[in-house]
């Protein structure tokens, strides 16, 4: 078990750098896995999620070099298996983008489902029927589900009953070395798929749309080796930014595409902040309480749901009553307890948590449930008078990349403490 010891009510001012997006640098890891040669991601977080994305990799038969500067060279040409092991695929949820690549590359897959559901029930359905319209057919048993093409993956016309991020980056993924055109409607629209896109695009895809709610691949018959830079982290980046406002600080944060920020900045000035901002980064100054306020969280370019639990912990000392309503998972309020714990005043009834706001938090010791929960009881420490203890710091280390080291730069009295470590599932 890991902790971070926080000593609270400290005013968090300067500047800090946004580090690559974790939500599209481990899709981009998979996706390398179909290239004919070795591929270069840049700007790569150090984050627990990426090595076990390169572990799971590396099981499979790739070969993985870390270069200095946050690069990953992933060359897949000894990949021979399409069989990653259960006790790698269950560390995190994200496993499962590896099942497009796979079945482009081998017509052929077997895996565990991937493990945990710490933030609700997250079936992949929508990704299984997608490639079963590819051509896929899938048998299930003990735990296990096993993928089968007969000849090449073929071009389908795909609706996702949800815009689900994961269900359209494999189905984009796996369209790419289909025989036909695919076509992918109510589509995810988040940041991260356009990046995907921008990546298979220079690795010599036919794709176009990603960012709409239809997207349209022309499958090839393989894809080459590319240098890639990940996109910014913009929930890492929003996290900074609602610490900003929970210490009544000023925090500029760089390398951001501050666009992808939109909806936390428009809630952020709702609720009292002044916000500023320009071509790559994003100042948070806040010098009062904020106002409450009310907030859903929705898919892209809706409200994030990766943010709801950071923005509960801000609106807990609110001046008045804030409704938070989460949409997109199904119980991602497991932190709240933790909150009550430090003085907060929240009732939770279903998806909809009813936040009184009180004038101060006072520290505790804390368990992270997750790893936006986790990040929400840091921001609640940040701000709450004298010490907590966030136990299960190894929740957040999956997502966020030295958070301590960053912290501590803006002036917060933050101390980890590492114990033996376990894995823990997304
Ligand atoms: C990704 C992000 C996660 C973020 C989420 C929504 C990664 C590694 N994770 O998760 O941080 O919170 O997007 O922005 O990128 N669903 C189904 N069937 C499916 C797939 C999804 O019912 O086959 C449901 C889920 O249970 C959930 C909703 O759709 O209620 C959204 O899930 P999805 O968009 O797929 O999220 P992930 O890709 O898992």
């Amino acid at each position: 078990m890991n902790s971070l010891r926080i000593i609270g009510g400290r005013r968090l001012v300067g500047r800090v750098k946004a580090p690559g997006a974790k939500n599209s640098c481990l899709k981009l890891l998979a996706l390398a896995s179909m290239a004919s040669d070795t591929c270069t991601l840049t700007n790569v977080p150090d984050i627990t999620d990426v090595h076990s994305m390169c572990d799971l990799l590396e099981s499979l038969g790739a070969r993985i070099t870390a270069k200095p500067g946050g690069a990953i060279q992933i060359d897949p040409t000894a990949i021979t298996s399409a069989e990653p092991p259960e006790e790698i695929v269950r560390r995190m949820r994200a496993s499962v983008q590896i099942l497009g690549p796979l079945l482009a590359r081998h017509g052929y897959v077997r895996m565990a489902f991937p493990g945990g559901c710490a933030i609700g029930s997250r079936p992949i359905d929508l990704h299984l029927k997608g490639l079963s319209a590819m051509g896929v057919r899938f048998s299930e048993e003990h735990g296990c589900i096993t993928g089968r093409v007969a000849h090449r993956l073929t071009g389908a016309e795909i609706h996702l009953d949800f815009p689900s991020v994961g269900a359209t980056e494999n189905l984009m993924a796996a369209a790419c070395l289909a025989k036909g055109v695919t076509t992918i409607r109510n589509a995810a629209r988040e940041p991260e798929i356009v990046d995907q896109q921008n990546f298979l695009v220079r690795m010599g895809a036919q794709i176009r749309g990603a960012g709409t709610d239809t997207i349209r691949v022309t499958g090839v018959d393989g894809l080459s080796s590319t240098t890639y830079p990940v996109m910014p982290d913009r929930i890492q980046a929003g996290t900074f930014m609602l610490a900003a406002a929970a210490t009544q600080g000023d925090v500029t944060v760089t390398d951001v595409v501050p666009e992808h920020v939109d909806a936390l900045t428009a809630k952020l000035i709702e609720v009292g902040a002044a916000v500023i901002v320009s071509e790559d980064s994003v100042r948070v100054a806040m010098a009062d309480r904020p106002n409450a306020t009310t907030a859903k969280s929705m898919p892209y370019p809706g409200f994030p749901t990766d943010l709801q639990a950071p923005f509960v912990a801000l609106l807990t000392t609110g001046k008045g009553t804030s409704i938070v309503t989460e949409n997109v998972f199904n119980s991602r309020f497991r932190y709240v307890d933790e909150l009550v714990r430090m003085g907060a005043q929240i009732g939770v009834d279903g998806r909809t948590a009813v936040i009184r706001g009180v004038p101060r938090l006072t520290g505790a010791r804390l368990v992270a449930p997750d790893l936006r929960g986790g990040a929400a009881l840091v921001i609640a420490a940040l701000m709450a008078d004298g010490e907590s203890v966030v136990d299960g710091f190894e929740h957040v280390a999956r997502g966020y990349d030295d958070l301590e080291g960053r912290l501590a730069s803006l002036g917060a009295s933050v101390q980890r403490e590492d114990g033996p470590g376990a894995a823990v599932p997304d």
